[in-house]
């Protein structure tokens, strides 16, 4: 029996609910740290043309296998090609694994706000404060459960009522409140130097010591970045380009969600650098993660005074509203992929059973911080718990890969013409056709390969 699929309402709460999907933490918390690691402008520059090209190409295809098929990852692949079947068990996996592990950290955001709503914020600042919350049994495990139980509340109101209605009234939000923290930052200025200084690190392009050999790298730290920030090889967007109407007008919307998506990391960018730069200087700026988000930052917030305690407020609202939209996301991949594959469960039934399985994995994520600690090394290099296990299993290895056998299935297998009539299938102009094919056969798969590789290299 055929069930109803959700379906969002318009262009606009599609745009919207994919755009809040790929603004997440990835933009605050990593994008600055790129920037300001790789000359400024050099980055920005470089990201920009990247996000144009290879980001815009491997969404635009996801959305399309979507649309094409009407189907979430788990049957989407195996219905354009049987041999591809793997490909959706694969895919399904990771935003199940990323759902788990992305609301704890949206638990420690949590956290942190609250603090700050109730005037506590300052006591974040006292050294192990972070450490010290992560190594506690039972708070870690109420605010990620706070966070997850919000995020299925709102799927569980169904795509047009849940996920459309909170990224139309919340993404909003978020801009406004990322435009005024932006604009406040500005006014800024203490021990370091002024807003102005810290911006020109990060939008002068700064080609000190730059090689053939280093600019490789900046390419492929932006190629990363773009692949993660926007919300690619996770069955997000295939699920969404499922849910999108019809007639929407598939070059456009992309390129909306990339402005979104961008606009945000750049804000972000011209938040981050000049405030930590001001108060801690350039040495301040090679923090990224958890460790710019909840240690740096309330320092810096202390350091403003009075209006810190207001700064922080708003700053890790926003925080916790690109969170938010972004689990959503994850659940709602998730939600959709066990609908599509047991038909006779319903949507909120499927939230239910997703919720509690979650909840279990979240739990012992949380425990890798206390009862069950351990550290364990990455083939990267880099040393860490659970979590990072979690991370980089679906980040470093498991995406590249889905998103390599997306492109040799749309690009090899199927050939370009296929996503390209979907893609037009409108009657829409679609300038960036002959680029696009190139791209999705060569260039793309080139660099998803070179970060796959570069998960095994150490930094
Ligand atoms: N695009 C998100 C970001 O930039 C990544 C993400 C999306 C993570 C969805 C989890 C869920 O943070």
């Amino acid at each position: 029996m055929e069930k109803k699929r959700g379906t969002f309402t318009g262009g606009l709460g599609f745009v919207l609910a994919a755009a809040g999907s790929a603004v997440g933490l990835g933009n605050l918390w990593r994008f600055p740290y790129l920037a300001a690691k790789h000359g400024g402008g050099v980055f920005l520059f470089v990201y920009i043309f990247m996000a144009l090209t290879f980001g815009f190409t491997l969404m635009i295809t996801e959305i399309a296998i979507g649309r094409k098929t009407g189907r979430s990852a788990i049957k989407a692949y195996a219905q354009l090609n049987k041999n591809f079947r793997f490909l959706g068990y694969l895919a399904s996996v990771i935003p199940f694994v990323i759902f788990a592990y992305y609301c704890v950290i949206g638990g420690w955001v949590m956290k942190y706000m609250a603090d700050f709503m109730v005037g506590n914020g300052m006591q974040t600042v006292a050294d192990g404060y972070f450490q010290g919350f992560m190594k506690s049994l039972w708070s870690p495990i109420f605010w990620m459960a706070v966070f997850m139980l919000i995020s299925a509340v709102i799927v569980y109101l169904g795509v047009d009522k849940g996920v459309e209605k909170f990224s139309k009234i919340f993404m909003p939000v978020l801009f406004v409140l990322i435009i005024g923290i932006a604009v406040f930052t500005m006014t800024l200025k203490g021990p370091h130097g002024t807003a102005f200084e810290g911006l020109a690190i990060y939008l002068i392009p700064d080609f000190t010591g730059m090689t053939v050999g280093k600019f490789f790298t900046v390419l492929l730290d932006a190629a990363g970045q773009i692949f993660y920030s926007m919300s690619i090889a996770m069955g997000i967007m295939i699920t969404y380009g499922s849910y999108m109407p019809k007639n929407t007008n598939l070059v456009k919307s992309v390129n909306q969600i990339e402005i979104c998506d961008t606009g945000v990391a750049l804000l972000a960018g011209m938040i981050m650098v000049p405030t930590v730069f001001i108060f801690q200087g350039v040495a301040g700026l090679e923090q990224s993660g958890p460790g710019l988000l909840f240690i740096a930052l309330p320092k810096v917030f202390e350091a403003m005074g009075f209006a810190g305690n207001f700064v922080g407020v708003a700053f890790f609202l926003l925080v916790a509203f690109a969170a938010l939209t972004s689990s959503v996301s994850l659940l709602e991949a998730v939600v959709s992929i066990v609908v599509d594959k047991v038909p006779s469960c319903s949507r909120k039934k499927a939230c239910t059973y997703v919720l509690v399985l979650s909840l279990i994995l979240a739990c012992v994520t949380c425990l890798g911080y206390n009862v069950l600690y351990f550290e364990y090394t990455l083939p990267n290099g880099v040393t860490g718990q659970l979590l990072d296990i979690m991370d980089y299993v679906s980040n470093n290895v498991l995406m590249p890969i889905v998103a390599l056998a997306t492109c040799i299935l749309a690009g090899w297998v199927l050939k370009p013409k296929e996503m390209i009539d979907e893609i037009k299938s409108n009657g829409e102009s679609f300038d960036r056709e002959r680029i696009y094919a190139v791209m999705l056969r060569y260039i793309a798969p080139f660099f998803l390969i070179l970060i796959f590789l570069s998960a095994f290299l150490t930094a």
